[in-house]
């Protein structure tokens, strides 16, 4: 079976790290790199943890590159107050010693690309969307090689997280967002509409404990300390756990439902800055340019992440 060849763009963020997780845990996925941007914490904490995960999951051989250190335009904003100071608060992870590579991820994105042949390359983006915003403007001949953007990011129904109107990875950098939007890439968009339906339970947490290995006890150390924000903020049992949804999306597809639609960034006003503006009922003739997720099976997600944690 041919694996399937992606990219994981991100701002380690415990969720984050689950995805990175899950990605390792899967012989489908062909990971060819990790490439960090300031997002949760800023970029020397998100390279930094990017390689802690992949020495959890004994994996120090991948190529992990420091990207974008700010936004396109705006003043980085973080989030310290979910993810701790570290971004990874949670579990006693010690300093990596793998290598961060010399190449910044912006170039490691374009040379790969054109490296690897036409559409076999899927960038799975984790955070705000600046690396591949740049990479974008600096290489406009990538666009046509990118087999697909999978994102985390974005809201319809559910509104905003970081603001009432703007989920966080697009609030982030909207500028790069609306680049990545216009690109004529195929996307798949797993937007909080989703991700609020995968909460962290207490009966999923502890199936993963149960597991009973480092990797399980650092998972669930690390969403124990995640939830916490997002439980005294909606008052639900366990938190919405992002990031990996957009590697499970890979492996299962079947697991999500959405719609092929307009999707537009705002970034014109401060009120609704990093809005997605989704034409769910096509109500304009404006370009669909990307799949919408709206619908998840939880249940069959946290199967399908709980077994793959037990390889690791
Ligand atoms: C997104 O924001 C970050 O805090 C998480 O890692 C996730 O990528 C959710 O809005
Ligand atoms: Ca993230």
């Amino acid at each position: 079976m041919a694996r399937q060849k992606i990219i994981i763009d991100t701002d380690p963020g415990q969720d984050d790290a689950v995805a990175i997780l899950l990605a390792l845990a899967s012989p489908e996925l062909d990971l060819l790199g990790i490439t960090a941007v300031a997002g949760n914490v800023p970029l020397d904490w998100t390279q930094k943890n990017a390689r802690r995960v992949c020495e959890l999951a004994g994996r120090p051989e991948v190529l992990v590159f420091a990207g974008a250190s700010h936004p396109l335009k705006r003043p980085l904003v973080t989030a310290e107050q979910v993810h701790g100071s570290t971004g990874l608060d949670g579990p006693e992870l010690p300093e990596p010693t793998m290598p961060l590579q010399t190449l910044h991820a912006v170039d490691f994105l374009i040379e790969e690309l054109l490296r690897q042949p036409s559409c076999t390359v899927t960038l799975c983006t984790l955070g705000a969307l600046t690396n591949v915003a740049l990479a974008l403007q600096r290489a406009p001949e990538i666009a046509c090689r990118i087999q697909q953007i999978v994102l985390m990011g974005g809201g319809y129904s559910e509104g905003g997280n970081i603001t009432p109107a703007a989920e966080f990875n697009i609030y982030v950098d909207p500028h790069a967002a609306r680049i990545v939007f216009a690109s004529g890439v195929p996307l798949v968009v797993i937007p909080l509409d989703v991700t609020h339906q995968v909460l962290t339970t207490r009966k999923r947490m502890d199936a993963i404990a149960a597991i009973g290995t480092p990797v399980a006890w650092a998972t669930v150390e690390m969403l124990d300390f995640f939830e916490r924000f997002d439980v005294q903020k909606y008052g639900s049992d366990g938190g919405p756990l992002h990031d990996p949804c957009v590697i499970a999306y890979l492996l299962q597809p079947k697991l999500f439902q959405g719609r092929l639609c307009n999707v537009e960034i705002e970034t014109g006003s401060e009120l609704t800055m990093g809005m997605t503006v989704v034409d769910w009922w096509g109500v304009t003739d404006r370009p669909k340019n990307a799949m919408f997720m709206r619908v998840v099976d939880a249940d069959g997600f946290f199967r399908l992440l709980t077994d793959r944690l037990k390889t690791l």
